[in-house]
C-alpha cells in the first residue's frame, strides 16, 4: 500500500485547462487577465470590496501590518497555537509579538485571553481560523473596536468557512488566505490579501509593486517597497480552484463525516469542534488524544508513520519555538498560555488531503484505534 499523505490538492482538467490558457496567451497587453478574474471572483465569493493576489499569505499580513501603519514600540496579539506565519510578519516590522491563549473548543484566539493581553501599547490583533474553524467572531471584534485595535484575520486555513453566514476573511480590516499546496484552494504556493478600506487597497497596491502607485511603468518609485506579486500561472490556477470551491468545501466536509464515522464511540479522542452559528471547512482534519493514553504527538505521528500514514503535529506554541522562546513575551505566555500548553502535545492532524479515499480514512482510524489500544 502506498503512503497516505498528509494533504494534497484537487486539481481537474479545468485548472490544466486554465493554466495551459496562461502559459500560452496570458502575456504582453494579457499579462494580468487571469489576476483580475482571480481577484473580482475571490472579492464577490467573500463579499468584500477589494481583493489583491500576492505571493503568499504571509506577505498578506505583512502588507497589512505596514498598511496598518505597524511598527517599532506597538504591540500585536497573536494566538500562541499557530503557524509561525502568523507572527514573523510582526517581528519583519520591528513590533512585538504577544502571544495569547487560545479558546479549548475552538482552538482558535480565547476572547478573554485577547483581552487580557491588551495594552496601550496594543495596535493590531491577528485571530487565525485554525484548521478551519472560527474563533467568537463577535466577542473578539467587539473588544478589539471598544480599544481600537484593528483586526487582520489570518483565514489563511479557511476559505468558505463562516461565522454567523458571514465568510471567513472578511470581518477584519483585513483578512488573508493562503494558497499553498496543502490549503483547500490552492495555486501551488499563493496568497490573497481583502479589504473594504479603499485607503488600504491603495496602500497594498503600491506597497507591492516596489513603492510605485499601479499602472506606473516609468520606473519612479517614491518609497522603497516590496515585490509581491502572483504569476498569472497561479492566477489562472486559482481562479480555477474557486469556480469549484463549493466541492472542494464538500470534500472537506465529507472527509471530516467520514473520520467521525471511523472514530464514533472511540473514547479520549476530540476532534475538531463546530460551534452553533459557524461552518466549519475542516482544512485539517485535527485528533487531539487524552493525555491519559500517556502518548505525544511526535510518537503516535511516528507509529502511524510505521504504518504509511503521514501526519503532522498541532502547532507547537509560538512560545516554546527556539525562534521566540527566549523573549519576555514567550517567557510570559509560557507560564500563562495553559490552553495552548494543555492540547498541542497531544493533537495531530490526520491525513486530510482532497483525493483521499473513505477507505483510507477507515484504515487510518483502525490504526489510530489500534495504537491507543496497545499497551504501554
Ligand atoms: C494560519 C496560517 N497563517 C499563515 C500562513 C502562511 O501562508 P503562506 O505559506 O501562504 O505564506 C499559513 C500557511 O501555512 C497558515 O496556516
Amino acid at each position: 500500500m502506498e503512503r497516505i499523505p498528509v494533504a494534497g490538492p484537487w486539481i481537474t482538467q479545468k485548472e490544466i485547462d486554465y493554466v495551459t490558457d496562461a502559459v500560452t496567451h496570458a502575456w504582453y497587453g494579457q499579462a494580468n487577465i487571469y489576476h483580475q478574474r482571480f481577484e473580482e471572483a475571490f472579492s464577490d465569493y467573500l463579499g468584500v470590496g477589494f481583493a489583491v493576489t500576492l505571493p503568499s499569505c504571509t506577505s498578506a499580513i505583512h502588507l497589512s501590518l505596514l498598511a496598518l501603519g505597524v511598527g517599532p514600540g506597538d504591540e500585536v496579539i497573536v494566538p500562541d497555537a499557530t503557524w509561525i506565519a502568523s507572527a514573523a510578519p510582526i517581528t519583519y516590522v520591528g513590533a512585538t509579538p504577544i502571544f495569547a491563549d487560545i479558546d479549548m473548543n475552538t482552538w482558535c484566539l480565547s476572547a478573554e485571553a485577547f483581552k487580557a493581553c491588551i495594552t496601550p501599547k496594543t495596535k493590531v490583533v491577528i485571530p487565525v481560523n485554525l484548521y478551519g474553524n472560527m474563533p467568537n467572531m463577535d466577542a473578539l471584534s467587539e473588544i478589539a473596536e471598544s480599544h481600537s485595535i484593528a483586526i487582520i484575520e489570518d483565514a489563511a486555513e479557511a476559505i468558505g468557512s463562516e461565522y454567523k453566514g458571514k465568510k471567513a476573511g472578511s470581518f477584519g480590516d483585513t483578512g488573508v488566505f493562503s494558497f499553498h499546496g496543502s490549503k483547500t484552494l490552492t495555486t501551488g504556493e499563493g496568497g490573497m490579501l481583502v479589504t473594504n478600506r479603499e485607503d488600504i487597497y491603495q496602500r497594498v497596491m503600491f506597497l507591492r509593486d516596489h513603492g510605485r502607485p499601479p499602472g506606473n511603468t516609468m520606473f519612479w518609485n517614491t518609497e522603497v517597497g516590496y515585490k509581491y506579486k502572483m504569476s498569472s500561472m497561479q492566477a489562472a490556477l486559482g481562479l480555477a480552484q474557486l469556480e469549484r470551491i463549493e466541492a472542494l468545501i464538500a470534500r472537506k466536509q465529507e472527509i471530516f463525516s467520514w473520520y467521525q464515522k471511523g472514530l464514533t464511540g472511540v473514547e479520549g479522542i476530540t476532534l475538531n469542534y463546530e460551534a452553533p452559528g459557524t461552518k466549519n471547512t475542516y482544512w485539517m482534519v485535527t485528533a487531539v488524544i487524552d493525555a491519559q493514553f500517556g502518548i505525544k504527538k511526535d510518537r503516535l505521528m511516528e507509529l502511524m508513520s510505521r504504518r504509511r500514514i503521514d501526519c503532522r503535529p498541532f502547532f507547537h506554541p509560538l512560545s516554546s519555538l527556539p525562534a521566540y522562546e527566549n523573549t519576555v513575551q514567550a517567557k510570559q505566555a509560557r507560564k500563562r498560555n495553559q490552553v495552548s500548553y494543555h492540547i498541542s502535545p497531544y493533537g495531530i492532524n490526520l491525513p486530510s488531503a482532497l483525493n483521499i479515499t473513505e477507505e483510507q480514512v477507515g484504515y487510518v482510524c483502525q490504526v489510530l484505534i489500534n495504537i491507543l489500544n496497545e499497551p504501554g
